[in-house]
């Protein structure tokens, strides 16, 4: 395939692309939720943490969760009604620099001999505390949170390429909806929070609007 034609199917995906909040009753075969789940999987992470996991929930454990979840999601409604699937995106609590979590991505990395262990978690330690200033529990957990969108924005799109619709979804009370997650046993509180949630589906109609966007040389600035 040349690049030009993978280019087109890109734009058109993009194109395709839309918030959709209503879907048909069609379910999304296995194999292409476990497509779109692998492009989550081998999301990139700052230092290589992989500080997530994400949660995915058919239309049987949706229900289980439905009028809990709709009862303080305004951002969810029609999805939790229609979606095939809900993926949520948790984030890791605590990932500081001197965690085991920390301390094992190195070692999946091939950085764990003494040495080399030591030196990485003195630069992550800098890294956390001057650069970034990681200074409290919510700095370290929108860390983590932030890197989940990278996994999030992957999805759909590799969603869109074969006409699998979606839609970001913030609109929630965190607590609220921690808390159900963790009634569940869906979630560890102590090691994770949820980041976002994405519905995965069919659309039932087009979409009502056109998509609007900035005008493309307000939000890109090439600098010659
Ligand atoms: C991080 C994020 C959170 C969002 N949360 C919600 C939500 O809770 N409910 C919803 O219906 N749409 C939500 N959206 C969808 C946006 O409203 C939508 O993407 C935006 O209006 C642009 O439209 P488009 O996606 O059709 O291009 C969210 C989008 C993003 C990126």
């Amino acid at each position: 395939m040349s690049k030009d034609t993978i280019k087109t199917q890109v734009r058109k995906a993009l194109d395709f692309r839309t918030a959709v909040r209503v879907y048909n009753e069609q379910t999304i075969p296995r194999e292409d939720m476990d497509y779109i789940l692998d492009t989550a999987w081998l999301s990139p992470s700052s230092v290589g943490l992989e500080g997530w996991r994400f949660l995915v929930l058919d239309r049987k454990a949706i229900q289980q969760v439905r009028d809990e979840l709709k009862e303080v999601a305004w951002g969810a409604q029609n999805q939790l009604d229609t979606a095939s699937h809900f993926v949520v995106l948790l984030a890791e609590k605590n990932a500081r620099y001197d965690s085991d979590s920390m301390k094992n991505s190195l070692v999946r990395r091939g950085l764990g001999d003494e040495e080399a262990l030591v030196s990485r978690l003195k630069l992550y330690k800098s890294f956390q505390e001057s650069d970034m200033k990681l200074d409290s529990e919510r700095a370290l957990l929108d860390w983590t949170a932030k890197q989940t969108y990278i996994a999030m924005g992957n999805m759909m799109t590799a969603a869109a390429m074969i006409q699998i619709d979606s839609c970001p979804i913030e609109g929630f009370n965190y607590d609220a909806v921690n808390g159900i997650f963790a009634k569940h046993g869906l979630i560890d509180s102590d090691k994770e929070a949820v980041a976002s949630m994405v519905s995965f589906g069919y659309r039932l109609r087009d979409p009502k609007h056109p998509r609007s966007r900035k005008p493309r040389e307000q939000v890109i600035t090439w600098i010659d």
